[in-house]
C-alpha cells in the first residue's frame, strides 16, 4: 500500500547523500574538539547564520533549553508565546532544569508576538518578580500555521530589547522554511537575536542533531551547559556529516515543500466538511478544521489507506509536507481524503 506520511517533518528520512557522507566522515573526540567533521559543520552552520560560533546539540529542545540558560540565571525569566514550543512542548525545561521562571504571553495569528504585549511582560525592579533577561520568539511558528517571522519584525524586537537590556533568542528549528519562503537570507532572519537555535532534522532531513548559534562567548558557555546536561557527544562527526549535507543540499528544496503545502490547502479547500483559509506565504505546515465529533473517524479511515495524520483527538488538524513526500502524493492524498470525507 502507498504510505503518505503527513503527521511531522520529523518523520523525514536522511537522503542517499546524507548516507553516503555518514559512512565516509571523519571521526574523532567531539568532547575534546577532536571530531574534524563536527568542527566544521560548527563552523559551517556560525557563518551560514551569521554568527560567531555554534554547538552541535542533540535536539532542538536541548538548543533552546541551553540558549534559555546562557542568558537566564534562577530566578531570571524568559517571556515567550504561550504557544511557543518552548512554553509547551519542552517539558517545561527550562523552569525545571534550570530555575528560570517563564512568562507566557499572547501570540497573534501571524506567529508574532506583539511589541506592546512583550513589553508589557517585563517585570520592574522589583523583588516580588522574577528578573526579565530574555525575549524567545519562534520562526517558522509552529502552532500558528508555520508563520514566518520577517527581518524587520525581529528589527522591532531587537529596539525594545536593547531599551529594557534584554536578549533575543530563537527557535528556529524551522528557520530555513522562513527564509525560503520569505526570500530572505537565513542570516537576515536573526541578525537581532543573540542566539538562535536550527533543526538539521525535520525538513532539512537530517537523522539527528540541531546547532546552536551565537557569539564565541554564549557558545564557550554552552559547552558548559551541554556537557552537563549529558549532551557531550564523542565521535558525534556521524551526526555531522549528515547535518552538513542538510545544510548545503536541503535547504533550497524547502520551495518544494511549501509549493505541495499550498496545493494540498488549496486541494482541501475544495472538499465539504473541510474549514481552512490557505496561506499566502505558505511553508510546510498546512492546518484546517474538520467536522467537530468526527476527527477520530476520519484519521482511521485515512490511516486505512496509508494517509497517516496521527491520531486525531480535537478537529483542527496539521498536515505536513516534508522530503520524501511529492507533488504527486499530493494528488493522490487529495482523491483519498475526498473519498474519505464525502
Ligand atoms: C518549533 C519547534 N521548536 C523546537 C522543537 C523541538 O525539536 P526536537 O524535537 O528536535 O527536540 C520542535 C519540534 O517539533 C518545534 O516544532
Amino acid at each position: 500500500m502507498r504510505t503518505i506520511d503527513f503527521r511531522s517533518d520529523t518523520q523525514t528520512l536522511p537522503s542517499p547523500n546524507m548516507l553516503k557522507a555518514i559512512q565516509i566522515a571523519k571521526l574523532g573526540d567531539d568532547v575534546t574538539h577532536e571530531d574534524p567533521t563536527v568542527n566544521d559543520l560548527e563552523k559551517f552552520g556560525a557563518e551560514l547564520l551569521g554568527k560567531e560560533s555554534s554547538v552541535l546539540v542533540s535536539s532542538g529542545t536541548m538548543g533552546n533549553l541551553i540558549g534559555v540558560l546562557i542568558h537566564c540565571n534562577r530566578g531570571e525569566e524568559v517571556i515567550a508565546g504561550a504557544l511557543s514550543h518552548i512554553c509547551r512542548g519542552e517539558a517545561g525545561g527550562i523552569s525545571v532544569l534550570g530555575g528560570v521562571a517563564i512568562q507566557p504571553i499572547n501570540t497573534a495569528p501571524d506567529g508574532s508576538l506583539a511589541i506592546e504585549d512583550i513589553e508589557a511582560a517585563i517585570k520592574p525592579d522589583d523583588y516580588h518578580f522574577p528578573i526579565t533577561k530574555l525575549i524567545s520568539v519562534e520562526n517558522t511558528h509552529n502552532a500558528t500555521g508555520g508563520k514566518p517571522l520577517t527581518a524587520s519584525y525581529m528589527n522591532k524586537v531587537r529596539l525594545l530589547a536593547q531599551k529594557h537590556s534584554l536578549k533575543i533568542h530563537v527557535d528556529g528549528a524551522r528557520l530555513f522554511n522562513a527564509a525560503i519562503a520569505l526570500e530572505t537570507p537565513v542570516k537576515e532572519l536573526v541578525q537581532d537575536a543573540e542566539t538562535v537555535s536550527i533543526c538539521l532534522s525535520k525538513g532539512l532531513s537530517a537523522p539527528v542533531g540541531s546547532l546552536l548559534c551565537g557569539s564565541e562567548e554564549d557558545i564557550a558557555k554552552a559547552r558548559r551547559i551541554r556537557k552537563m546536561l549529558g549532551g557531550g557527544m564523542r565521535q558525534a562527526g556521524i551526526i555531522a556529516a549528515a547535518g552538513k549535507i542538510a545544510l548545503t543540499e536541503m535547504v533550497e528544496r524547502l520551495a518544494e515543500d511549501h509549493s505541495n503545502a499550498r496545493k494540498l490547502a488549496l486541494g482541501l479547500a475544495e472538499i465539504n466538511g473541510i474549514e481552512i483559509q490557505p496561506e499566502e506565504l505558505p511553508t510546510n505546515l498546512v492546518f484546517f478544521k474538520v467536522p467537530e465529533g468526527r476527527s477520530k473517524e476520519f484519521a482511521t479511515k485515512l490511516g486505512q489507506k496509508g494517509i497517516k495524520v496521527g491520531e486525531r483527538e480535537d478537529s483542527r488538524w496539521r498536515l505536513v509536507t516534508h522530503y520524501g513526500i511529492t507533488s504527486d502524493d499530493i494528488d493522490y492524498s487529495l482523491e483519498v481524503i475526498n473519498n474519505v470525507f464525502s
